[in-house]
């Protein structure tokens, strides 16, 4: 069977551990969109991993498949496989040879865009990865794929079009000039290095074709883990355009972005990730976002910096009508809520329960960024919950948890119509109180 897992809100929310904590009977876990701009915290046996590309998983031994739905920078990959080895694992990693590659110069278009669109005040915000112009060019019919690195006169003739079109946007457009950076527009030691991808890639036998693949592991009996990275409100086509990725981070790509069908997906579950207040990355509107000393506090209690990048994230209360908004778009059949220990021994924690707009009360996301700036929260307010031991609580269970508590766990629940499967009380794996595994 298969579990999709999906940011409810806008990244960050603790997917990887829960994808590590349902790893025992996981087999395969699968990323089906975005790329090294997604940053995962796994801590096992008190090692602590951070990845940007690698599924979680194989921390644990299992399989990581990249799908079709990524876009996969080769660097990025190679440094985390060899990392990992360097402490000892034996990473799987396989990758879809329909998955995009992102090469050098979609990183400098990517800065180059943030740079024009500063002018203005109206960048994104990027990890600056060069997920956008590598999605741009598949989109566009013109990127490069794993399978065409494999084949030498293929790559040529796509790289010759490719990087001479990429080259005078960033001339001609930006004003930049491609000669002062690294070699990320020379077209032959672009070749060059793809070469040596396509060796290593053979060499250690990494390309498949992912859908057939995953067919054929779950037709085994295996259990596969589809791993969503980013969040539903940073999806393409859901989030608040244009503060957004460049993919679908939404369940409905899980299906697309692995080449499994969307019956199969479906017949499994799906797990909404949400963490128990709310941080963003970049720039977009943000309607219970914090400022000040309670801002701060929270920052620093939840290690709210990215890690990717280092930004110190920005936070607020839980946003409700976002969360509403998540739970249709992607249809979960169970939440987690990770960080409830972030919040304890505060006096007050508050949610956003609904939107004001024009007098108008609304309880889930409104289409346009334009109208979501202009949503006041309507806010609703939990008595506080003293500290507690995170080991105690995950071993004692749900009754553990301290009334408050509970009783801001079952709020979301009754909200959303849907049952907390996981409740995140401390960093670690163990430290997380499972009501229901999504493979039972
Ligand atoms: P991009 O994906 O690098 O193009 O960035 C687009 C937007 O998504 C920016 O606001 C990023 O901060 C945000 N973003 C991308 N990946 C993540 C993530 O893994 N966590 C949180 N925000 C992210």
């Amino acid at each position: 069977m298969t579990v999709t897992i999906v940011g409810a809100q806008l990244g960050d929310e603790g997917k990887g551990g829960v994808v590590d904590l349902f790893g025992d009977a996981t087999d395969v876990v699968v990323r089906y969109q975005g790329g090294d701009n997604a940053g995962h915290t796994v801590v096992a046996g008190g090692e602590e991993y951070k990845l940007s590309l690698v599924p979680s998983g194989v921390v644990r031994g299992k399989t990581g498949v990249l799908g079709n739905g990524c876009v996969i920078n080769p660097e990025t990959l190679f440094e985390e496989v060899d990392a990992l080895r360097e402490r000892g694992l034996d990473p799987d990693v396989r990758l879809a040879k329909r998955a995009h590659v992102i090469l050098p110069f979609h990183r400098e278009l990517d800065g180059a865009e943030e740079a024009a669109k500063a002018d203005s005040d109206s960048e994104i915000g990027t990890t600056g990865r060069g997920i956008g112009p590598t999605y741009e060019d598949k989109i566009g019919r013109r990127g490069v794929r794993v399978g065409d690195l494999l084949n030498e006169d293929a790559l040529r003739d796509r790289l010759e079009y490719l990087v001479e079109a990429k080259r005078a946007i960033y001339e001609d457009v930006y004003g930049f000039d491609a000669s002062e950076t690294d070699g990320a527009f020379d077209i032959d030691a672009i070749h060059e290095q793809c070469l040596a991808y396509a060796d290593r890639i053979r060499d250690e036998d990494l390309a498949v074709n992912a859908g057939d693949y995953l067919a054929d592991r779950i037709a085994d009996g295996d259990n596969v883990m589809l791993e969503g990275a980013q969040g539903t409100s940073l999806d393409i086509d859901h989030g608040n355009f244009p503060y957004v990725t460049s993919s679908n981070p939404t369940a409905g790509y899980a299906a697309t972005g692995s080449g499994l069908g969307p019956t199969t997906v479906g017949q499994g579950e799906i797990v909404g990730i949400i963490k128990a207040y709310l941080s963003r990355v970049g720039s977009g509107p943000m309607p219970t976002e914090l400022d000040g000393d309670q801002a701060e506090y929270i920052r620093e209690e939840g290690g709210e910096y990215g890690t990717v990048t280092g930004r110190p994230r920005r936070v607020g209360w839980l946003d409700m009508p976002m969360l509403r908004h998540a739970a249709r778009a992607n249809g979960f059949t169970g939440i987690a809520i990770n960080h409830l220990d972030v919040l304890a021994e505060l006096d007050e924690v508050n949610v956003g329960h609904a939107y004001e707009r024009d007098g108008e009360r609304i309880h889930t996301l409104p289409a346009t960024t334009e109208a979501w700036r202009d949503c006041d929260p309507v806010m609703k307010s939990f008595d506080g919950w003293s500290a507690f031991d995170p080991a105690v609580v995950a071993d004692a269970g749900y009754s553990a948890l301290p009334d408050n508590a509970q009783a801001y766990v079952e709020y979301v629940e009754a909200e959303l119509d849907t049952p907390a499967y996981v409740l995140g009380v401390g960093p670690g794996r163990e430290e997380s109180i499972v009501r229901q595994n999504p493979f039972e």
